[in-house]
């Protein structure tokens, strides 16, 4: 199956990283144009740099966690596009803490990122998603799917109510415009490395458990979730809406 993108607008939050970054190069080759979103102006220009076709690539810097950022951003990624076609809202944190460990900042700060950053970069790419019948896709996890004792009862529940956002979504703007969520398992990017492997007491059996986690016995590379990013964004998934799409190695089918 050929994805073709070509003159294709997508925006990407979290686009300088791990997933994101994947997602932004996949949609590069092929076709499309696409707004990168980092955190700074800086780590987004470099991002662009390193990614190397600067003339499909637009600057789109700014901090999800408050309205004001999502509109800059989204502002940002219309008006050097020309228009919007495909929003991919992949920003995130990850941080892992135990229930008598969290503080209120510690709620406030990844509900913000994961769960009020994709509603609000929805919410202002919205006029412009429905001129184009465009399409959102949400970075959820398999921590939305079910209750995760690795990743915490905080992570669970940002990414459980990104599941849930997306269906509401998805049955408020059909049949315009469809919204889809992602639930990948364990993935080989700088958040898994720095949350669960590198803190650990013993490194080496940390991503040797990681490894186990899943029945395929491996965690996922950020180009595989890539992949499924671009299935539900083009037009062979054309009928699909409100779906949480499974990308972790079997780990959600049962134990
Ligand atoms: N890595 C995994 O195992 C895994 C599994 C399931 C879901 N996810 C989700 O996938 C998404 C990407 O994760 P990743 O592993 O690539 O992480 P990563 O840490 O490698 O990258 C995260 C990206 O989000 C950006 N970001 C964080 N806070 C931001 C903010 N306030 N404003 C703008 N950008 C911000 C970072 O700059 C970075 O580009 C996240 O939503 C994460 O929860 C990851």
């Amino acid at each position: 199956m050929q994805l073709d993108f070509t003159d294709k607008r997508v925006l990407v939050t979290g686009g300088t990283r791990g997933i994101g970054r994947a997602t932004v190069a996949a949609f590069l080759q092929a076709g499309a144009r696409v707004a990168v979103n980092g955190r700074t102006a800086q780590s987004t220009t470099s991002a662009i740099a390193a990614l190397g076709n600067m003339a499909k690539l637009v600057p789109a810097p700014g901090n999800v966690a408050t309205e004001a950022g999502c509109k800059a951003i989204v502002a940002a990624a219309i008006t050097g596009l020309g228009g919007l076609d495909i929003l991919v809202n992949c920003a995130g944190v990850g941080d892992a803490a135990a229930i008598e460990e969290v503080t209120e900042a510690f709620w406030d700060d990844m509900l913000a990122v994961n769960l009020k950053g994709a509603f609000f970069c929805t919410r202002w790419a919205l006029p412009t998603l429905r001129e184009s019948n465009g399409n959102v896709v949400n970075l959820a996890s398999d921590a939305g799917l079910m209750g995760d004792l690795g990743a915490g009862a905080v992570y669970s529940a940002s990414k459980g109510g990104l599941v849930n956002m997306t269906r509401a979504m998805a049955l408020e703007l059909a049949p315009d415009v469809r919204v889809n969520s992602v639930c990948p398992g364990y993935v080989d990017t700088d958040m898994v490395r720095r949350d669960y492997i590198d803190k650990a007491y013993d490194p080496v059996a940390a991503e040797r458990a990681l490894m186990d986690y899943a029945p395929m016995k491996r965690i996922a590379t950020p180009e595989e979730i890539a992949s499924a990013i671009l299935y539900l964004a083009s037009d062979h998934a054309r009928y699909i809406t409100g779906s949480a799409l499974q990308i972790d190695g079997g780990t959600t089918a049962g134990r």
